[in-house]
């Protein structure tokens, strides 16, 4: 058996796997059970200061190939999300990530103040919505200006509440230029990244109504479709920014985690593979990881990572 451990910003993980951000639920009871089915740790949905309404159904579509969905990222605001994370450290079975999100910068602190009280191992600043005071509406993650403002603000707010948080900053796909972003949020003090957020967005047509399937029309793609994408852009931040890297993004067996570790991730994020493989996708996943690393001398999983030959 090798040895699964690895070090993400200082916190040790038990496995690389990590709950991707959105999937499975806001409580404490759905991260308990996750860990159970064999994560090695936790990340929340994205939490909005105040309650935000989601899109309306249907939000999700599942295909062999790809997932697509509009789920508009609904959420019952800071406080709800504080008195689940506060179940969960009860007992904390593995370290726990906090998504958040805004539509301003101001937001984004204002909730980074909040969760930085309560005893988390890292902040996850989702940085795909757009950015309401900026001319254009642009996501904040297609900005390089606008994703630098927001991780410098949140990291100087956290670091003075509680320097042992890191500051990580969810990239998105749907940008020209990734490391152009990536540098920015370096240079703003981020501690790391988690790569890829969704790809698009997607239009999928039922063919007997002529209509978009999904009630908002489009929606953003994620599952096996986006691995290669999402291990080339891994790759990519890994070489320009030395930074520790999540890497998500299509991720549903333990050869595609190997993938995402060998391409410079040091922690790998499952998502859609839960709606693939069910909530013990991720023990599935390590053992699968476990007999490539037997069969292949590998002692520990740390010897791997950013070992791809390009
Ligand atoms: C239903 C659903 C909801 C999601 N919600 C969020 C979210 O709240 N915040 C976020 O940063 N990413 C969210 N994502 C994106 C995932 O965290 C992940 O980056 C993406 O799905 C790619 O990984 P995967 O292919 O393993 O699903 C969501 C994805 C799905 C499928």
């Amino acid at each position: 058996m090798a040895d699964l451990k690895v070090k993400f910003c200082g916190k040790e993980f038990s496995n690389p796997t990590v709950l991707a951000s959105g999937v499975l639920g806001v409580t404490a009871a759905s991260w308990k059970n996750v860990v159970s089915s064999g994560a090695g740790g936790i990340t929340t949905k994205s939490v909005w200061f105040n309650e935000h309404k989601g899109h309306p159904n249907p939000t999700i579509i599942t295909t062999p190939s790809y997932m697509m969905n509009a789920v508009g990222l609904p959420d019952a605001g800071v406080e709800k999300a504080k008195s689940e994370i506060n179940e969960y450290l009860k007992a904390k079975p593995a370290p726990l990530i906090v998504s958040i999100v805004g539509g301003r910068t101001d937001e984004f602190v204002k909730i980074a103040e909040q969760i930085a009280q309560l005893d988390i191992d890292i902040i996850e600043v989702n940085i795909s919505c757009p950015n309401v005071e900026s001319e254009f509406g642009k996501p904040f993650a297609c900005v390089a200006d606008d994703a630098k403002t927001v991780t410098a603000k949140v990291k100087a707010a956290v670091k003075k509440l509680n320097p042992n948080i890191s500051v990580i900053v969810k990239l998105s796909p749907n940008t020209e230029d990734i490391v152009k972003i990536a540098n920015s949020c370096a240079q703003a003090g981020a501690d790391g990244f988690c790569l890829i957020n969704t790809l698009g967005p997607g239009l999928a047509i039922n063919l007997e109504t002529r209509m978009p399937i999904l009630a908002n029309k489009v929606g953003g793609i994620s599952g096996p479709a986006i691995k290669p994408l999402a291990v080339k852009l891994v790759n990519d931040v890994f070489r320009a920014v030395k930074l520790p890297i999540i890497g998500t993004g299509g991720v549903t067996t333990g050869e595609d985690a190997l993938e995402m570790m060998m391409a410079g991730a040091i922690l790998v994020g499952v998502g859609s593979a839960v709606y693939y493989r069910g909530i013990d996708c991720f023990s599935k996943i390590t053992n699968e990881m476990n007999e490539w690393c037997d069969k292949n001398g590998v002692k520990s999983l740390t010897e791997i990572i950013g070992s791809v030959k390009r």
